[in-house]
């Protein structure tokens, strides 16, 4: 059986770690491209070497010429430029917009039956972008961004009950962005919600108004550390996880940035909300009750990525 192919576009922080991720995992052969010239070769020699020790059976190439990607079951783009400390994610529109636009076209040329994962920023108004310069049907363009808020929101859970990161689910909807909407209600730990949790004493609001609000910091928080870039390990597990339940047919329930026809109200937008990805992308968009105020915080994520499309509109993109 042929296996499928993975096409990694940007072949930066994230992008490797992809690489590394989708050979471990052994969901297919890997082509890194990347316009530094020869970075990409470098890179997955580099891991095709580590193949041996790990154990992995997976082809990994890097190149510079689009026609590799050719006939892709999957591509992940990370192509363009991360935030550097002080810098918010909506300060890439200028840059990312022109990058996202020519490895749309090049993804239109080459892989026009794959699936596509954006993950350049600012994440909601690029993954847009991406699917008007395709032409995909908005099912098999997706962005990723809610589950790493959901993963940085576990985490933080988890190390304040005190219990496996395992036992925590956690849902973060919205934009990706400073707005973006940690929900409570609809997180837990092993069935039990948060907000019984602070009942049991397991917490107070207080801190749990405060982990809501370092979620939403969370990607700035490691760029203030890190000093060069922004965090890579976690947004590229993050995509494979999305990546695996397309291959495999999985119908994971997973928070991703999907175009919206109607659903929370909202029309003709890319916003993050639980889906269901299978085999045909994103085969159904979930709809939760939101009580006022999740709504209303909902709402404002929305109207900020709705601005953050019309500057790219005014671009002329
Ligand atoms: N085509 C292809 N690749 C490009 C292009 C382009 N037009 N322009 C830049 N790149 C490549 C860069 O050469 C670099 O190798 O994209 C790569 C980006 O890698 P990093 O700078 O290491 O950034 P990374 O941390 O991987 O983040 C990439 O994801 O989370 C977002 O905000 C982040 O937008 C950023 C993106």
């Amino acid at each position: 059986m042929a296996r499928n192919k993975i096409a990694l576009i940007g072949a930066g922080q994230i992008g490797g770690t992809l690489a590394l991720l989708a050979a471990q995992k052994e969901l297919g052969d890997v082509v890194l491209f990347d316009v530094v010239e020869d970075m990409p070769a470098g890179k997955a020699l580099d891991l095709a070497q580590t193949g041996p020790v790990e154990g992995y059976n997976a082809t990994l190439t890097g190149t510079n010429d689009y026609a590799a990607i050719e006939g892709a079951d999957v591509v992940i783009v990370t192509a363009g430029v991360p935030r550097k400390p002080g810098m918010s994610r909506d300060d890439l529109i200028g840059i990312n917009t022109g990058v996202v636009k020519t490895v749309g076209e090049n993804i239109k040329k080459y892989a026009p039956n794959a699936f596509v994962i954006v993950i350049t920023n600012p994440l909601d108004v690029m993954v847009a972008v991406m699917q008007k310069v395709t032409g995909f049907k908005p099912e098999r363009v997706v962005g990723m961004a809610g589950v790493l808020d959901s993963a940085r929101f576990r985490l933080f859970l988890a190390e304040e009950f005190k219990v496996s990161v395992e036992d925590v689910t956690a849902f973060v909807l919205g934009g990706h962005g400073d707005t973006m909407v940690p929900l409570v209600r609809y997180s837990t730990v092993a069935g039990i919600p948060l907000p019984d949790l602070v009942k049991m004493g397991w917490t107070t609001q207080e801190r749990l108004d405060a982990i809501v609000q370092r979620t939403r910091d969370g990607g700035a928080e490691i760029v203030k550390l890190l000093k060069t870039g922004s965090a890579f390990y976690a947004p590229a597990a993050s995509a494979i996880q999305m990546a695996e339940s397309y291959l495999k047919d999985q119908r994971r329930l997973l928070p991703c940035a999907a175009y919206l026809t109607g659903q929370y109200g909202v029309n003709g937008l890319y916003v993050g909300v639980p889906v269901i990805i299978g085999r045909n992308g994103v085969e159904k968009i979930v709809e939760i009750e939101l009580d006022a105020d999740e709504k209303a915080m909902f709402d404002k994520s929305v109207s900020a990525v709705r601005a953050l499309c019309q500057v790219v509109n005014g671009m002329g993109q």
